[in-house]
């Protein structure tokens, strides 16, 4: 790539001179347009061991001034060579979508011109944008009515948080005001045992504790078990608890199942809970025409979470929250500021609907990157990462494996009759150590170990599911225990 670090401990004084001369804009610009080619051919595994990486980080005497040009190519040869490229063809990983140019562009102008997004007045302009971006979103999702509000959110963490948080204020009048001391009966949330673990930090932090959690069982399917939740809300209340809101979850994160949305929905609507549905990862079939039936029942949820940084080839973070309660969201979350001038009318200010106050310009890079595409270039997208995912389930059951889940989103569970457990959970590093792919490996609630690939990058073609497969293979063969 022709940027010689210029931090090493070595000393390599030449190249440092070299890159001193060079200016940053320069550097980046170049890498903006030949690291997204570059990194095909790259190992997706960090060639740098954690020794050099922190010594090289360790060795900047932060009390000093440096030439911006020389730390900026130190940082991208860091960046480079060490870490896990998510943005690589070959990273079957966590929800990390490749990025494309739109969503760099976006971020460089949105630290470029830093709008305060917090009031609209202040950002007249990006608040319009997020508001323009975030009204297509809800329609995809089926929420129509007058009374949607939507945001941006750090992620799908944050974006939960607020779920848990509207449905305990609506659950609670008195929430907003006592807190939990006010609270007649211990209040209680449903979810299966395959939902987000980010819902074990929402109930430390919102003082409901973890006790309050139920885990639904799953079926084998890994979906929410309906009669299992229907019993254990009728034991809840037969005990004096409180049941206050169910988390569906649209695509779980080991498995990529979906629970059964529209009989949560009926279940919900009966026994007057708030539906939360976490489609964090799995919002991405609402962008294809081939994979929304799957998540049909969505539109019938109080709230949903959906991360555009997991299902749009954008930078994180971008999660995005949806609640068809707008009066709730205002009331919970407005404060009354002397030092903040007033909203314009009409015209909502983001720090009055939601936890966040200042903050950066998240909605450009899912504006930039939608209207780029346009519904058939992202739909096309999308049903191409399903259509890899076919793919290897087929290769992988040619090649001896066994696949164990069914979703139809991009998402593959397999194990090998002939592999151990211990070895099934090995196998990751082996596959890692290559540097060819990276895979990971799920724990389910009866103990088994599956791996587990998602196609979460846009660009993954059939070569790359191929050497995916004879990874697999020549990785499974280190075991010495079977073809
Ligand atoms: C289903 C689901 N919900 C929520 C989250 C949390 O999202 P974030 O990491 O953006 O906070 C994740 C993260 O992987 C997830 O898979």
């Amino acid at each position: 790539m022709g940027l010689a670090p210029t931090f090493r401990t070595d000393g390599d004084t030449q190249a440092a001179a070299l890159t001193a001369a060079r200016d940053p804009l320069e550097i980046v610009t170049e890498r903006i347009l030949e690291w997204p080619v570059e990194v095909r051919a790259a190992r997706v595994t960090p060639v740098l061991s954690p020794d050099d990486i922190h010594s090289r980080v360790a060795a900047h005497d932060l009390s000093q001034p440096h030439d911006l040009g020389t730390l900026v190519a130190e940082v991208v040869d860091l960046l480079e060579r060490g870490g896990l490229h998510s943005a690589h063809p070959r990273y079957f990983g966590l929800f990390v979508p490749g990025v494309r140019r739109a969503g760099v562009i976006a971020d460089a102008l949105a630290a470029l011109y830093n709008p305060q997004i917090a009031a609209w007045w202040h950002a007249p302009a990006a608040n319009e944008i997020e508001r323009h971006t975030l009204a297509y979103l809800s329609r995809r999702i089926g929420f129509m009515s007058s009374d949607v509000t939507a945001m941006f959110t750090t992620g799908g963490s944050e974006a939960n948080l607020t779920g848990v948080l509207l449905a305990l204020a609506s659950t609670f009048p008195s929430y907003q005001r006592d807190g939990l001391v006010g609270l007649t009966g211990r209040p209680v949330l449903y979810a299966s045992d395959q939902a987000h673990d980010s819902l074990v930090k929402i109930a430390r932090t919102t003082g409901i504790g973890e006790r309050a959690i139920r885990r639904v069982q799953s079926d084998a399917r890994q979906r929410l078990d309906v009669d299992d939740l229907r019993r254990q809300i009728a034991r809840d209340r037969a005990g004096g608890k409180v049941p206050f809101c169910v988390i569906g979850t649209a695509g779980t994160t080991a498995t990529g199942a979906i629970d059964p949305l529209p009989v949560i929905a009926d279940l919900c609507r009966a026994e007057g809970l708030w539906f939360h549905v976490d489609a964090a990862w799995g919002g991405l079939a609402l962008l294809s025409d081939q994979l929304r039936p799957h998540v049909a029942g969505i539109e019938r949820a109080n709230s949903v979470t959906w991360d555009a940084h997991k299902t749009l080839p954008i930078p994180m973070g971008a999660g995005m929250f949806f609640c068809r309660a707008h009066p709730l969201v205002e009331s919970f979350f407005s404060v009354d500021t002397g030092y903040v001038p007033k909203a314009l009318a009409g015209r909502g200010d983001p720090y009055q609907h939601s936890i966040q106050w200042s903050r950066r310009f998240i909605g450009l890079k899912v504006f930039l990157t939608l209207a780029e595409l346009g519904s058939e270039g992202i739909a096309a997208m999308i049903d191409h990462q399903a259509a890899m995912a076919r793919l290897l389930r087929e290769r992988l059951v040619e090649s001896g494996w066994r696949v164990m889940n069914d979703t139809p989103l991009p998402l593959v569970c397999f194990t090998r009759d002939s592999l151990s457990r211990d070895a099934t959970a090995d196998l990751p590093r082996r596959v890692a150590a290559e540097g060819v792919a990276w895979i990971s490996a799920i724990r389910l609630p009866g103990g088994e170990c599956w791996l587990r690939a998602c196609i979460t990058n846009h660009q993954t073609d059939p070569s790359d599911i191929d050497a995916l497969v004879s990874g697999l293979d020549h990785a499974a063969r280190g075991f010495l225990i079977g073809p």
